[in-house]
């Protein structure tokens, strides 16, 4: 205080104009703590995403306010508990605050440590690098830390860019997926919605998904390509797998060609299919991939990269390239870094991917029963470990005629889609929260933390059954009677 009256004084004897850079009306940490549903939805109009907010309310997700979190649930201003099959896409396999990797937060804060990892070695970003070696198999030994799963796919594309050896190298993805917003990873993501009228990167050809064929053609067609980018499951496609003998084929391929073979695992990674990766289900390994999501155990925003030392090396190895795609400001930052350290300690010490088999098995097994229970609701239902997807039938063509009308009135993304329906009703009823797909808006993708036991499964699975007991027309008439309310 006193020394801004100084600097004040100072400003006003040189008889230049003072500044103003007085404190404006800002909200400190208590007040927003204590922001209700309603100003923080008022803020969340007239600050982040007037249109996005459109959407949880006609869910009904814009009523509730989170005060807690721990393990599987939420806890809200009421104090209801919101058993949590949603995960953050994937984010939370540690679960909701879990007591070791706050603690670790804690006395790394305590203990006065250092973030920024530029000027100085970090033994935290150096500790994590040499635990992503040891969690991947073969020779992926080279670690690229950032923040985001879009960062540490566009480092992952542009490595085996560079090592491809192409000069005009092009980069083979596939139909439906899902890699990341950032203008890079924007150009192989396959979606008209997100890619918008973006100028885009356009050395890169779609090919359908799981299909060998089609990737065979391209390939040999065309001696530029030199990188194939695939996601493990399609995640965003609404949970994609192909068989076992695709990735042999992949593998096989790329090998023949000299092409690189990058597996996006930012979602189907870290455990969460019953493999730390879901390409080790397969018996293959790719030369480049990726994790983020849960690899800061739900406190912390890190991805990484993970490259064989030979790909690494040709990119980046001497001097002179070092440089080229060196870690950003916040790459392997302190408390981060020893965030992901303790998550993946937690992992294998609390046998967290043995429990995504095998939790994940009876959420699969209990999901089929309903579908038999229920054919003309339940399309399909997929998946690996704890990363699954409930399809429904699309009912927009068989819905009685007497509620085609009100249907009509409800907002275009919703129409023909049940998953909407039953989304908001298990949140409403049920105190359960699950994921939408954006590209199939027919599946419900469950991707609970990896903490998740055979009980929370059946919590979730009897509320379905009682949900789909009353039939579709009771669901989507309970839907549009909230939208009234
Ligand atoms: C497969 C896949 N890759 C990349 C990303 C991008 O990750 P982020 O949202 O952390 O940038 C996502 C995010 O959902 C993803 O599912």
């Amino acid at each position: 205080m006193m020394q801004n009256t100084a600097l004040r004084d100072d400003y006003e004897h040189s008889g230049t104009d003072l500044p103003d850079n007085r404190k404006p009306d800002l909200i400190t940490v208590e007040e927003a703590k204590a922001l209700d549903a309603r100003t923080m939805a008022d803020l969340f109009k007239e600050h982040i995403n007037p249109g996005q907010f459109h959407f949880m309310k006609l869910l009904g997700f814009h009523k509730v306010k989170i005060e807690t979190a721990e393990g599987m649930y939420y806890v809200d201003q009421n104090g209801r508990k919101i058993l949590d099959f949603f995960g953050g896409f994937g984010s939370l396999a540690h679960g909701h605050n879990h007591p070791r990797v706050i603690a670790a937060r804690q006395k790394f804060q305590e203990e006065g440590r250092h973030e920024i990892a530029i000027a100085f070695l970090s033994q935290y970003a150096t500790a994590l690098a040499k635990n992503l070696a040891a969690c991947s198999p073969g020779e992926l030994d080279m670690v690229f830390l950032g923040s985001s799963g879009s960062e540490a796919m566009e480092a992952a594309v542009k490595v085996a860019e560079r090592a491809s050896g192409r000069k005009n190298c092009k980069i083979v993805h596939a139909g439906n997926s899902f890699h990341g917003k950032t203008k890079g990873v924007l150009s192989i993501t396959d979606s008209d919605l997100y890619q918008g009228d973006f100028k885009l990167v356009d050395n890169h050809i779609k090919v359908p998904f799981g299909d060998l064929d089609a990737l065979t053609q391209v390939i040999e067609a065309d001696p530029d390509i030199g990188v194939v980018v695939l996601e493990t499951i399609q995640g965003g496609g609404g949970i994609i797998s192909a068989p076992e003998s695709y990735w042999k084929g992949v593998r096989a391929l790329c090998d023949k060609h000299n092409v690189l073979w990058v597996a996006d695992e930012v979602q189907c990674g870290y455990g969460r299919t019953g493999r730390f990766y879901a390409f080790e289900h397969y018996g293959v390994v790719p030369d480049v991939t990726a994790l983020a999501k849960s690899l800061g155990a739900g406190k912390a925003a890190v991805g990484a990269m993970i490259a064989k030392r030979d790909v690494y090396m040709k990119a980046y190895g001497s001097p002179k390239t070092a440089m080229i795609h060196a870690q950003a400001t916040f790459g392997g930052i302190g408390e981060a870094s020893i965030t992901a350290i303790e998550g993946l300690n937690v992992l294998y010490d609390e046998d967290l991917i043995e429990n995504a088999a095998h939790v994940g098995a009876h959420l699969i097994a209990r999901l089929k029963q309903l579908q038999e229970k229920y054919p003309k609701i339940i399309k399909d239902v997929r998946g690996e470990g704890l990363m699954v997807g409930l399809e429904f039938q699309d009912f927009s063509k068989t819905m009685p005629v007497v509620l085609r009308p009100m249907l009509s009135l409800l907002d275009d993304k919703l129409k023909g889609s049940l998953s909407g329906f039953i989304g908001a009703q298990l949140l409403r009823d049920y105190d359960i929260l699950v994921a939408f797909t954006e590209y199939n808006r027919n599946v419900i993708r469950l991707e609970p933390p990896l903490v998740c036991n055979t009980e929370n499964v059946d919590t979730f699975c009897d509320a379905l059954d009682d949900l789909l007991s009353k039939g579709i027309v009771s669901i989507v008439n309970g839907f549009i009677k909230s939208q009234a309310a």
